[in-house]
């Protein structure tokens, strides 16, 4: 699977989309240049001792688009090749993913230029902690909530509530969600992006006219989201006819066995590549995108459905788990070729909505049950979704044009409201 092309800016593909969705949605103008730019840019060199001894400086970033809504939130990255740009955009579907799912937040990004599999377990530590020390004067539980994405998670959380909590000199839970639930992480928290993943389908579907137990399914990607994805498919016996990860893809007609598969990337360093079971196709990255399915999920990085892709994609349907997979181009194309796509805004905001759950139990002193978060989820995915099919009913457009329309709507009618400073 190629990486985000380097003449690609989802940055611009971002504000592209924005300046579509404004004009459709007949969007105040004037207001909407104070949403097309972040709030603030804020970039970090991190001096890290190698086991070694040596020493390495790492670039990192975060990015706060937007607080008008809520304190700022938004995830970590670790990838070679995260840069401002990229983080700018992760920042502005922050803002537009929690104004479509109704939650009080705005949005923020942040990353670092590393690739982590290079990393010895104490190095990754001491860069998560430094990043951590760097960024402390911005973030906090009611100002700037970070979360993992690519390549981070519940240790990587753990190591940055933490270091802040040190600084702060008590502890400090609700700086950070995704942590883990003995650090006052949330149940359900791990698989909420692919929970909402699943539902945001299983909405389509119904909508139109399908039953979710006849679909089969194609799934890029098998981190976090993908996997927690493929597995609670699978559990309803949907059929997952192909996986991959960054080594390549398998592919069986009749359906994966995605416990097995899941079991064996349990084990660090263990690639989809070199997994075997009887009547199991090798396939690169590529042919998961074309392959034989009903629903395609991209669920790794940017820029994999370009316009390319998507004249030979086979699918009926799209679900964006990952965020910004569909460059403009093949967005166009999709439209034209009448394949639905529902958008990463909604698609993958399960993962938020968690995380605004576990930061409300942080705040409170309390832990709900996995049954009740799951529930509260599923509940404020449907309104979302509701609140889409009605604008995408009004201004009859896509369903990436209605929730950005909603979103923009609601993040535009705030500034306006509060008006300019001073
Ligand atoms: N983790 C969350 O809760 C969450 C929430 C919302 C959106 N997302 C988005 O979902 C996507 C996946 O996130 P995740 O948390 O599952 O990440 P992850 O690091 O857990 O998994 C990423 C998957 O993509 C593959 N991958 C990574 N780099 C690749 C490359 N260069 N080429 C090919 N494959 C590659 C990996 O092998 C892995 O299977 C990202 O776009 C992220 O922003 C994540």
């Amino acid at each position: 699977m190629k990486s985000p092309a380097k003449n690609y800016d989802p940055y611009e593909n971002v504000v592209d989309v924005m300046e579509k969705a404004v004009e459709i949605g007949h969007i105040n103008k004037s207001m909407f240049e104070i949403i097309k730019n972040p709030q603030r840019e804020t970039k970090v060199y991190l001096p890290i001792e190698m086991d070694d001894g040596h020493v390495e400086v790492f670039e990192g970033y975060r990015v706060q688009h937007s607080n008008i809504r809520g304190p700022f939130k938004g995830g970590i990255r670790f990838h070679p090749d995260c840069n401002l740009n990229e983080v700018k955009a992760l920042s502005v579907w922050m803002s537009l993913k929690c104004a479509v799912a109704n939650i009080p937040y705005g949005g923020a990004k942040g990353g670092i230029k590393v690739d982590p599999s290079k990393l010895s377990k104490g190095e990754l530590r001491r860069l998560t902690r430094r990043y951590t020390f760097a960024i402390a004067p911005i973030i906090g539980a009611d100002t700037d909530i970070p979360a993992p994405d690519v390549n981070t998670n519940a240790q990587t959380m753990a190591w940055v509530l933490d270091t802040y909590s040190q600084l702060a000199g008590k502890p400090s839970p609700g700086v950070v969600t995704g942590k883990p639930v003995e650090l006052g992480g949330s149940r359900g928290r791990n698989s909420a992006t692919g929970r909402g993943v699943y539902f945001s389908t299983k909405f389509l579907l119904q909508e139109e006219g399908k039953d979710i137990k006849d679909a089969s399914v194609a799934i890029q990607g098998m981190g976090n989201v993908g996997s927690n994805a493929a597995r609670i498919f699978y559990h309803r016996d949907i059929k997952v006819v192909a996986v991959s990860d960054v080594s390549g893809g398998l592919y069986k007609k009749s359906g994966l066995d995605i416990t097995d598969i899941s079991d064996y990337l349990e084990t660090k360093g263990n690639l989809l590549k070199d997994y075997n079971a009887p009547g199991v196709e090798h396939i690169t990255n590529e042919e998961l995108l074309t392959c034989e399915c009903d629903v395609l999920i991209p669920a790794a990085l940017e820029n994999q459905i370009t316009a390319e892709v998507a004249e030979k994609v086979k699918c009926s349907y799209i679900i964006e788990a990952a965020n910004g997979p569909t460059s403009e181009a093949g967005d166009v194309v999709l439209e034209n070729r009448g394949i639905p796509v529902i958008p990463d805004i909604f698609a993958n905001c399960g993962g938020v909505i968690v995380s605004y759950f576990e930061w409300v139990q942080n705040i409170q002193e309390l832990t709900w049950s996995r049954e009740r978060v799951n529930e509260m989820l599923a509940d404020l995915m449907s309104k979302a979704f509701m609140d889409i099919l009605s604008v995408k009913k009004e201004c009859d457009c896509t369903f990436r044009m209605a929730a950005y329309i909603v979103a923009l709507r609601k993040l535009v009618y705030a500034e306006e409201i509060k008006g300019i400073f001073p």
